[in-house]
């Protein structure tokens, strides 16, 4: 399949480490993936469902053990530990190394290596990266052909010489939680993965690739790698403006990717288009504004809450060709269910362990962070862009995050460089996409904490940098926040399709449409700037609160932002030091 000698030597040494019986190489032939699919459902890993309801689908449970990301197991490991600080897990390369060699040698005796070349970004676009993956999982190949370029494209696209590829190495092994690592040596263009099987963990392509390796290289190469969604709003008269948009993990990014606009907008002719619901590579071209590509071909996104309501355009994409991770298996019609589909929970049924459930006993059937693997292509609103190699160029970038309190629900910063001190600020309330305790506010700049590959302090830098090349045409930065609540601790504001409204107030920011009032955070709408037209709850009342910023809240804030900068030492570039103070003195 490729006569790259760095690629086949590097196999070779691999093979020779974890010793399996057999290696097969994936081309990303039908053929070849119809055979992987039966293999894995003759042996029990992979179940296939309902054939005329779901085709092409499966679902799939991991070990009970193995249903997250597992940041404490995440490790970046530079030469200098200063590098990869102060929030990523480090270790010495040569140590870490040494450490899993030994859990690697023979791991693949009685198993199949499969060798998964793949491309990241559409095949021929010069904002692309390829990868190579070995893994003794078939699971892994089949969500690595949802979601990438992958197969012999993925080698042409590399060709016979270079060397430019990342170097990834997964291992079920036993799906031992105390022996899990995740692990990236960036300055090796290697990623490192054993003892689990859940997605973030394993489809190395995604988070270990397009964001913690991406995100040094980018730093390295002058362009950036975020966890950020890219969509498109298409006005009546066919223009379509883009939007990047950083939330952490499980607070809306699918969800606003694939938005379906309420009817004051649909019915003037306005459309929405995804481009990508996760990750977004972005380099300034040739006319200097940014332009974005989303590296991924398919959406590994939050099951539970996911209806017809909620996410309309993300049900439609699991309808075929699907892979299901930890949801309902109902067992009357041989399809799948999870809390928040709809209000029928199957009666005859296995719960995402397995187990017989019927929900009467209250608990949960799918797994709150269980997810669905499906192709963009199926999405009814996936941006003719989507394969274009050259991108989409952005209007506006957007930080946002779970507050039930502080953070209004929208204000632009003042300049890119405060804006990239309002995405060095952002918290949210941690939730299940990654292990832990739930409903915790901490910080996480840019959405980007779990995925940073290299020193945050740094990345800061790389944001400021990027900035100045860009001058003035920066996209204009914003933060959000749909996720206010009231004093019962429900949501004020109506969110999902209804971000549209904000989102609207955000492009006529940037094309100098619409007013805007200074706060001392930032700029706010006026309240009647948001269009509440056919929101019967919502008052321009409602909106004023939702838009209040409350000073003591913000000197607290300031506090914690204080405190969390210290943790940055002199890595922290000054402009960010002279914009906390800005706040401080604009709070008093
Ligand atoms: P990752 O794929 O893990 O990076 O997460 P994500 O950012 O794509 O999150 P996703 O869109 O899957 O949203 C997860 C949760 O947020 C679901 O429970 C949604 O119901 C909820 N959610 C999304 N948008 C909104 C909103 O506008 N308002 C409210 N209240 N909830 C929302
Ligand atoms: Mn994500
Ligand atoms: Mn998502």
């Amino acid at each position: 399949m490729t006569n790259n000698k760095n690629v086949l030597n590097w196999v070779d040494e691999m093979v020779a480490l974890c010793k399996p019986d057999k290696v097969v190489w994936i081309d990303g032939s039908e053929e070849q993936l119809k055979a992987l699919r039966e293999e894995a459902c003759s042996t029990g890993e992979m179940l296939k469902l309902n054939e005329e309801k779901l085709p092409g689908c499966l679902l799939h449970r991991t070990a009970v053990n193995d249903v997250a990301r597992v940041e404490g197991r995440t490790y970046i490991c530079t030469r200098n530990k200063e590098d990869a600080g102060p929030i990523n897990n480090w270790e010495d390369p040569k140590v870490m190394y040494e450490r899993l060699t030994k859990m690697y040698d023979g791991v693949m005796k009685g198993r199949t290596m499969y060798v998964i070349p793949y491309c990241m970004g559409p095949i021929g676009s010069k904002l692309s990266k390829v990868g190579v993956e070995l893994t003794d999982s078939i699971y892994v190949v089949l969500n690595m052909d949802i979601m990438t370029r992958m197969g012999v494209d993925a080698f042409k696209q590399l060709g016979d010489t270079s060397n430019d590829f990342v170097r990834g190495l997964h291992s079920k092994a036993d799906i031992d939680e105390e022996k899990r690592y995740i692990v990236h040596f960036p300055e090796d263009n290697t990623i490192w993965s054993i003892n689990s099987g859940y997605g973030g963990n394993v489809l190395l392509g995604k988070k270990c690739f397009a964001l913690r390796i991406a995100s040094y290289q980018g730093k390295n190469e002058g362009w950036m790698a975020e966890h950020m969604l890219i969509l498109g709003i298409e006005n009546p008269q066919g223009e379509v403006k883009y939007i990047a948009a950083a939330f952490p993990s499980a607070c809306g990014k699918t969800n606003l990717a694939m938005l379906i606009p309420p009817e004051v907008y649909k019915n003037k002719g306005y459309k929405v288009w995804t481009v990508g619901d996760d990750i977004a590579w972005m380099r300034i071209g040739d006319d200097g504004r940014l332009w974005a590509i989303n590296p991924e071909a398919g959406f590994f996104g939050v099951a539970p809450g996911t209806n017809a309501h909620s996410n309309f355009n993300a049900l439609e994409s699991t309808k075929k060709n699907t892979i299901f991770t930890n949801v309902v298996h109902n067992l009357d019609d041989n399809t799948v269910w999870w809390e928040g589909l709809d209000k029928n929970p199957p009666k005859n049924a296995l719960n995402w362990k397995g187990e017989k459930w019927d929900c009467t006993d209250g608990s949960k059937g799918a797994h709150p962070n269980s997810r669905f693997t499906a192709p963009a292509k199926n999405c009814p609103c996936v941006s003719p862009k989507f394969d274009d190699p050259t991108g989409v160029p952005i209007s506006a970038i957007i930080f946002g995050g779970r507050r039930a309190k502080t953070a209004p629900l929208v204000y632009q910063s003042r300049s890119w460089q405060h804006g990239v001190f309002v995405g060095s600020i952002m918290a949210s309330e941690t939730t299940a996409a990654a292990t832990g305790a739930v409903g915790v506010v901490r910080r996480d700049p840019m959405a980007m904490r779990p995925f940073c590959g290299y020193h945050m302090g740094d990345y800061f830098g790389h944001w400021l940098e990027m900035g100045k090349r860009l001058g003035d045409k920066a996209p204009k930065i914003f933060n959000v926040n749909w996720f206010r609540t009231d004093d019962e601790g429900h949501f004020i504001w109506p969110g999902f399709g209804d971000n549209m409204r904000v989102l609207m107030w955000i492009l006529d920011r940037c094309e100098g449409k619409a007013d805007a009032v200074e706060t001392p955070i930032g700029f706010e709408p006026k309240a009647e700037d948001i269009n509440i037209e056919g929101l019967g709850d919502i008052s321009v009342e409602t909106v004023k609160g939702l838009l209040d910023v409350d000073k003591n809240l913000w000197k607290e804030e300031a506090d914690g932002i204080e405190e969390f900068y210290k943790t940055f030492g002199d890595r922290l570039p000054k402009e960010l030091h002279d914009e906390l103070d800005t706040l401080k003195a604009n709070l008093k």
